[in-house]
């Protein structure tokens, strides 16, 4: 199918790619959370808005299946704005029990031959208790979103990895009441050993704690998983997930395999976009194939067709974040048109 080069591909982004990605990201970032706070920059926004495609998964209504993925509002500062462009749902986070500066920069890596980029930012946050603090203002106004809104939660660098379980705690407590879903990052390539979280002992101890946690609500609990699992791997998971009801599968996170990017642009880091795709929806085909456990694709949706795929490999919902950088809102409509 043509893609269609909407206002953001054709005046937007030649403004973002000529600043660092990094600075790229900030500034967009601060004018969302300026719109988040302005009610007429808001109602424009709404005034595109796009058809309602309603699906139900774990007990949440989701007015369409196309959600924001983990990293692009990391601190939750721009949630109105993400429900005004028409995202089915929203993620926040990486969020770590500590605030953190994450890696040194240069840390984002644009790669546009291959519509990828790399990036090693090693959960720069402002930290669960700020976050939270974020989160109970924004739900005393107006403006708290009216779909979904999932909270991603990782390990604070600083933290041992033996002590991985009480930093998830932390962030868990602090920040589950303003969540309709909670997602254990174990996947993030960024941070020291935390892929480790994926071996089976070491899983079913994090997620047999966190849903221990529970209180009188309990928040659906999703994993986020790496792309570069064997199938042993993948299996074990899956067995763990089961055993601790977990509620919904994110495939996948950003993946450790370079071999599509040339060594003169190969940067240290995780790599998301179109070489992604191929591999992370393989996983969901997997994962659907071993297990009825509900399925959210992530990895390379660049537009109408590739988010067919994944539904077609039996994902129940999407998410976007690399296709937005390259392509912006007009994604969304795009893919919301061909549903
Ligand atoms: C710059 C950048 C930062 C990211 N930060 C996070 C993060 O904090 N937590 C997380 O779970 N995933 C993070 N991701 C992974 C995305 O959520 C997504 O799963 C991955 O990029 C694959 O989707 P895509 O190909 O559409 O980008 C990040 C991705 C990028 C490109």
């Amino acid at each position: 199918m043509k893609r269609v080069r909407g206002t953001y591909e054709v005046f937007v982004r030649p403004l973002l790619f000529s600043l660092d990605a990094e600075t790229a990201h900030h500034l967009t970032i601060a004018l969302l959370q300026k719109a988040s706070l302005f009610d007429p920059a808001l109602r424009v926004l709404k005034s595109f808005q796009l058809p309602s495609k309603p699906k139900t998964l774990f007990g949440l209504n989701f007015p369409n299946p196309v959600g924001l993925a983990a990293g692009l509002d990391k601190n939750g500062v721009a949630l109105p704005v993400w429900t005004a462009l028409g995202f089915g749902f929203i993620e926040i986070g990486t969020v770590t029990a500590k605030a953190q500066p994450g890696n040194p920069k240069p840390r984002i890596f644009r790669l546009p031959e291959q519509q990828a980029l790399i990036n090693r930012l090693g959960f720069n946050n402002d930290g669960a208790d700020a976050i939270a603090q974020r989160l109970r203002a924004l739900r005393a106004s107006d403006r708290w979103p009216a779909v979904p809104v999932g909270i991603n939660i990782g390990k604070s660098r600083i933290t041992p990895l033996e002590q991985a379980t009480d930093d998830y705690l932390y962030s868990f407590r602090v920040l589950r009441d303003f969540a309709d879903y909670i997602t254990v990052n174990v996947s993030s390539p960024n941070t020291p050993g935390l892929r480790g979280l994926q071996q089976p002992e070491k899983l079913s101890e994090l997620l047999h704690a966190i849903g221990g946690e529970e209180g009188t609500t309990p928040k659906p609990l999703v994993l986020k998983i790496s792309p570069d699992l064997s199938d042993a791997e993948l299996k074990a998971i899956l067995a763990v997930c089961e055993e601790n009801g977990v509620s919904g599968i994110i495939a996948t996170n950003t993946t450790l395999d370079h071999s599509s990017i040339l060594p003169q642009l190969d940067q240290a880091g995780g790599l998301s976009g179109a070489p992604l795709r191929v591999k992370s929806t393989a996983l969901v085909r997997e994962i659907v194939a071993q297990s009825k456990i509900p399925v959210i694709a992530s990895g390379g949706i660049f537009d109408a067709e590739s988010a067919r795929e994944k539904f077609q490999a039996g994902a129940q919902l999407v998410q976007l974040y690399t296709g937005l950088i390259y392509r912006g809102p007009q994604l969304l409509r795009e893919i919301m048109d061909s549903l």
